[in-house]
């Protein structure tokens, strides 16, 4: 098969900051393609150039740049410039900018400040987008679009304009039918909401007093499904113009506000930006592989991988040596098939100056260029045994957007928002799983990740066991997976419910986490005790809940598993009432010392685990200990701290099996049988030691 492996390339840069012009792209495509590189992504902010006057369109400079790496072997993949409106739309259009919730309008001359529902942003984006589709269709160098550039990134996901207001009235117009249907979902008559006209019901702008939480949920869904439709509307034409080529977009791993599951339909497969903000663990950038492989539940592209220093985290630190290579092999390993660095060179001039390049703003090497070139001479082994060997995973966890953003709204402990958009300008601690000091301040994850640690708690410990992990929509098929884990399930739409039933009487193990089941799909409380309809599948309810400050932290007695072990309960604790359910621990301190906090039931062929508690990983290890071994859930290898096992498998029953040593310190493990390392091609008999940063791969096969 074929490995896409190369950059993201911006010639028209160069070409204006350097005195020999043009004449750079000749040794940068030469400089490529030594590096073994086959792809290059081009142009996706580029529409200023391309269209440097209303329907003055400019492709000649581009066709030269896409012709000089053409000579040189590369391929290309084009952005649609869109998510960059020229100077002139915006000059033309100052309501084209969006509003925040606090009802700031943004400024121009940035990126990603246009509205999604704006009628001439909309106009505008499709007639480049046709005019690019048109002119570049055919072209032998092109073998796929990549759709504008990272959705809602920069906190832009949710627009709040005069434009986006009439439009949510359409929205819920067509979801509501009436506004007698939509009174009663909102249920806001406690402070007098209740609506006699469709436009009377505002955008929820942030004012006095809490808003309405179905009105937000409704905008949140309303703002998605917006960049949903504009979205679709590029890949329309684009698969119009272009049939024979690739669509792909490129996410930004657990990014909040945009659900991906939507997003995502109608591409040919998902990309997606993997950059290591300060805080990062190499568990945290594999979860976010799985989710990414689980959006669409296909193999993925990183399409923007880091090299080197960022430019806007709360600290920037160099990458260490090999980082670029182990941050390449991770990728595969999680199901990568593309892997394209950001950026080229850096750049002298204009945004993002501090940003690290393959070559440095001289135009030297990095160490991370001549790591991809070593990458580029193993993938000539490596890629041809990657075709059909899939990523293997034994255990799903269910994200769902309904339910994040219900505890976005309603967190009620600040520090489980679960969502903090740029939160790396607020100088978070770094993400501290067991180890979380409530001195330290909340125990976000910072930068681009945003999501809470609690939720990637049972991730995390199945990391850590070697043990690989799908991370999927709640309503998917659950079939194949032996454990299912919906740590945040907080808001159930029926189908869930109907899935997870089935799924748990046709033999699955299901692990519920805390405030699974309080709301309905308008963001209400159930009438029925919590977990609301799961209590019979779960065997449980919740008789209270607490919301603890850090300083108050608890502590499980484990009951039924043997362990020596302590978990320690954070944030979250609710006493739970067992229906027909053991109880696996209860609560060690506080008022409630010795009340259930973790329960236990069989049903059909299945089982419930009800975890009342927010706990780190370690509470996961000790459950997974126990709940594990009898549904038949192992590790392809003994864990070895630090270093990450995973496995990509045939259908023919080979396994590649990817070992990688995330520490800074040299590690031992034992192989399952002796092989050959297929990047070094050394032989091991049955240890292998891996040092700081190393990567090995091995084929193993059965018997
Ligand atoms: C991404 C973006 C790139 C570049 C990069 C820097 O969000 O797509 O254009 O800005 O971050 O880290």
């Amino acid at each position: 098969m074929t490995f896409f492996f190369g950059c993201d390339y911006y010639p028209e840069q160069w070409a204006q900051w350097l005195d020999e012009g043009e004449a750079r792209w000749e040794t940068d495509a030469g400089m490529m393609a030594a590096a073994g590189f086959n792809t290059v992504r081009l142009a996706e902010f580029a529409w200023g150039l391309l269209e440097p006057e209303p329907e003055q369109f400019d492709f000649a400079w581009l066709d030269r740049a896409i012709a000089v790496l053409h000579r040189h072997g590369l391929s290309i993949v084009l952005g649609t410039p869109t998510a960059a409106p020229p100077p002139w739309l915006l000059h033309a259009h100052p309501d084209l900018t969006q509003v925040d919730e606090n009802g700031r309008r943004q400024g121009p001359g940035t990126r990603r400040e246009a509205c999604a529902n704006h009628p001439a942003y909309q106009a505008r984006s499709r007639l480049i987008v046709e005019r690019m589709a048109s002119h570049y269709a055919g072209h032998p160098a092109l073998i796929g679009w990549q759709t504008d550039n990272e959705f809602g990134c920069h906190d832009t996901g949710r627009c709040f304009c005069p434009h986006c207001a009439r439009a949510f009235q359409t929205w819920l117009r067509q979801r509501y039918g009436d506004l007698a249907a939509l009174n009663k979902a909102w249920g806001g008559t406690f402070w007098g909401e209740t609506y006699h006209a469709w436009e009377h019901i505002p955008a929820p702008l942030r004012s006095t007093a809490e808003r309405n939480p179905g009105h937000l949920l409704d905008y949140f869904r309303f703002s998605s499904d917006s960049w949903v439709a504009y979205h679709r509307a590029q890949i329309d034409i684009l698969r119009r113009a272009c049939p024979g080529q690739f669509i792909t977009h490129n996410l930004m791993g657990f990014a909040p506000q945009i659900n991906y599951y939507d997003l995502s339909q109608g591409l040919d497969f998902v990309s997606w930006d993997n950059y290591h903000y300060h805080g990062a663990t190499p568990a945290a950038i594999a979860a976010a592989h799985d989710h990414m492989r689980g959006v669409l539940r296909r193999h993925f592209w990183v399409i923007e991988q880091q090299v080197g220093q960022v430019n806007w985290s709360v600290y920037n630190p160099a990458t260490p040596p090999g980082f670029t290579r182990l941050k390449t092999y991770q990728s595969i390993a999680h199901g990568a098939d593309g892997m394209i660095y950001f950026r080229w060179r850096q750049a002298l001039a204009g945004s993002e100056q501090y940003h690290s390049g393959l070559l440095d703003h001289a135009g030297q090497i990095t160490p991370s260029y001549a790591e991809a070139a070593q990458i580029g001479r193993e993938m000539q082994t490596l890629a041809p045994l990657l075709a059909g060997a899939e990523p293997q995973a034994q255990a799903a966890i269910l994200l769902d957007y309904d339910s994040r953003w219900a505890l976005e709204i309603q967190p009620h402990n600040q520090h489980l928002r679960g969502n903090v958009a740029e939160d790396h300008e607020l100088h978070l601690p770094a993400l501290q799983m067991d180890s979380f000091n409530p001195q330290d301040g909340p125990p976000y994850m910072t930068g681009r990740n945003w999501l809470a640690w609690p939720f990637l708690a049972p991730y995390v410990a199945l990391w850590e066991k070697n043990i690989g992990v799908d991370i999927i929509a709640p309503a998917a098929d659950l079939s194949r997976y032996p454990l299912v884990c919906a740590p945040f399930l907080h808001l159930l739409r029926p189908e869930i419910i109907a899935t997870l039933q089935s799924y748990v009487h046709g033999g699955g193990t299901l692990v519920l986490g805390p405030r699974a089941g309080y709301k309905d799909a308008h963001n209400r409380l159930f009438a029925t005790p919590q977990p609301g309809p799961l209590a019979d599948l779960a065997g449980v309810h919740v008789r209270f809940f607490d919301s603890l400050e850090p300083r108050r932290a608890n502590h499980l007695h484990w009951r039924s598993i043997p362990t020596t072990h302590d978990a320690i309960i954070n944030l979250w604790a609710e006493v739970l009432q067992p229906r027909d359910a053991a109880v696996l621990a209860s609560y060690g301190a506080d008022w409630y010392a010795g009340q259930p906090a973790i329960t236990h039931a069989r049903r059909g062929k299945g089982q419930v685990i009800y975890v009342g508690c927010m706990g780190g990983p370690a509470l996961y290890h000790i459950l997974f200990d126990w709940l594990l071994p009898p549904i038949g859930v192992a590790a392809p290898l003994a864990p070895v701290a630090g270093v990450e096992v995973a496995v990509r498998q045939a259908t023919d029953g080979r396994r590649l099996i990817f070992l990688l040593n995330h520490t800074a310190e040299s590690r031992t493990l034992s192989l399952p049988q002796p092989g050959t390392d297929l990047l070094s091609g050394q032989r091991h008999e049955r240890l292998l030691h891996l040092h700081a940063g190393q990567v090995a791969v091995f084929e193993l096969r059965d018997g």
